[in-house]
């Protein structure tokens, strides 16, 4: 491999969420992390260099984002993904959590429905209703072993009052990378109901060898003009401490609405060095991720093989996007409190509760796989030291 993804690098004092905050989030301390979705992988050389060239030039005034940075973006959409991005499609946000809140304000009057599928990466939920708007939930399902979309009972839940669906491209934290007949008949069900369907497709570079993203608004014409979708290169290249992202609107009726509710908030200012950061990773960032993916579903294979030899009890999903592998621990026989309790006080491993991610988390736990080898081995081994006794 070129690039270095075994060293561990101490991430103590920098005001990182997922290492400097164990005290204030659990009361402990000692704890390995294995939560909060980044990586512990330093962002590619590549980026490093621009970033570096940025930071030395020593002016940080106003900045916009330059024409090549969106010729940037639409290259690798249209490289990675085979969609070809109009420029005049894309807007610029703060991130893809800001531009999924400014999507509510756009196009829900308060008390209307919004769609989730849990479990589901928890901020959704929070940002409908901190808006004011009324959380519709559509679960998903456990089919043969692997999630799936409910369909069915998604014609039943659109209501008159539902307006929209948040859908979570590839799926966190159940790993699930979408097939072209889910996304068709999805995409039919929300437009013909007049659901606008908000794609957060964050993890579309994130996909397992054998699978392939398919954004949901490349699907047909029809559905791009009922399609908002909320990508970025923050999180494939580990720099969402620095934010930005783009929301790709090509209706252009809905995307005056949207840019009218960021004006209103004055949300869209970038951060100068975010700007360098994002336009190099996607010029230059594909050798990096190409490893990364291997890197990463070696985690897998070792996670798998490890519990599969010495946790039987413990079973884990295929993971065919995200590095965030979802843990049944529901054969352990522990309630979720307790169960919790065990991992971070015996096994001092720190993951996120499945719980938190809304209806069908229960008993479940979401491994961080992007750590070095080393880090990964450690956690397991802590994990059978702990559940080993109470499974045996
Ligand atoms: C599905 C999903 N959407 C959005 C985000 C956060 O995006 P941002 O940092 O750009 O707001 C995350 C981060 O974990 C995520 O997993």
């Amino acid at each position: 491999m070129a690039y270095d993804f075994d060293t561990a690098v101490d991430r103590h004092g920098t005001s990182s969420v997922k290492w400097d905050y164990e005290e204030k989030y659990t009361g402990m301390t000692g704890l390995l992390p294995l939560w909060v979705a980044d990586m512990d992988f330093p962002a590619p050389p590549e980026i490093m260099d621009a970033i570096r060239r940025r930071v030395e030039h020593g002016i940080f005034g106003y900045v916009r984002e330059p024409d090549s940075y969106f010729q940037a973006a639409a290259a690798w959409l249209e490289r990675r993904h085979a969609w070809p991005v109009h420029r005049e499609w894309m807007v610029a946000s703060p991130g893809v959590l800001p531009g999924l809140a400014a999507a509510i304000l756009a196009f829900t009057q308060p008390g209307e429905g919004i769609v989730i599928q849990p479990p589901v990466y928890h901020p959704f939920a929070m940002r409908v209703r901190s808006n004011g708007r009324r959380v519709v939930e559509n679960p998903l399902v456990i089919r043969d072993g692997t999630w799936q979309m409910d369909l069915d009972g998604l014609e039943k839940v659109i209501d008159q009052g539902t307006r929209m669906l948040v859908l979570c491209s590839p799926h966190n934290p159940v790993a699930r990378v979408w097939d072209r007949a889910t996304l068709s008949r999805l995409e039919k069900i929300c437009r013909t109901r007049g659901v606008l369907i908000v794609s957060d497709e964050i993890h579309n570079d994130l996909v397992m060898p054998g699978f392939r993203h398919l954004p949901i608004a490349a699907l047909s014409e029809e559905s791009a003009l009922n399609t908002v979708t909320l990508v970025a290169a923050t999180k494939t290249f580990n720099i969402a401490g620095l934010g930005g992202s783009l929301t790709v609107i090509p209706d252009s009726d809905l995307r005056a609405r949207f840019e009218a509710v960021q004006h209103a908030l004055f949300s869209g200012a970038p951060n100068a060095v975010a700007v360098s950061a994002s336009e190099a990773a996607w010029r230059l960032g594909e050798p990096w991720l190409e490893e990364l993916l291997v890197y990463i579903k070696g985690n897998y294979d070792l996670l798998k093989r490890f519990l599969a030899e010495r946790l039987p009890s413990v079973r884990v999903f295929p993971l065919q996007g995200t590095y965030l592998a979802l843990l049944d621990m529901s054969g352990i026989g522990l309630a979720d409190a307790p169960l919790r309790d065990r991992l971070l006080r015996d096994a001092r491993v720190w993951m996120d509760e499945g719980p938190k991610f809304g209806r069908g988390g229960e008993g479940m736990q979401r491994l961080n796989l992007a750590c070095p080898r080393s880090v990964l081995a450690e956690a397991l081994g802590r994990m059978e030291r702990a559940l080993g006794r109470i499974t045996a």
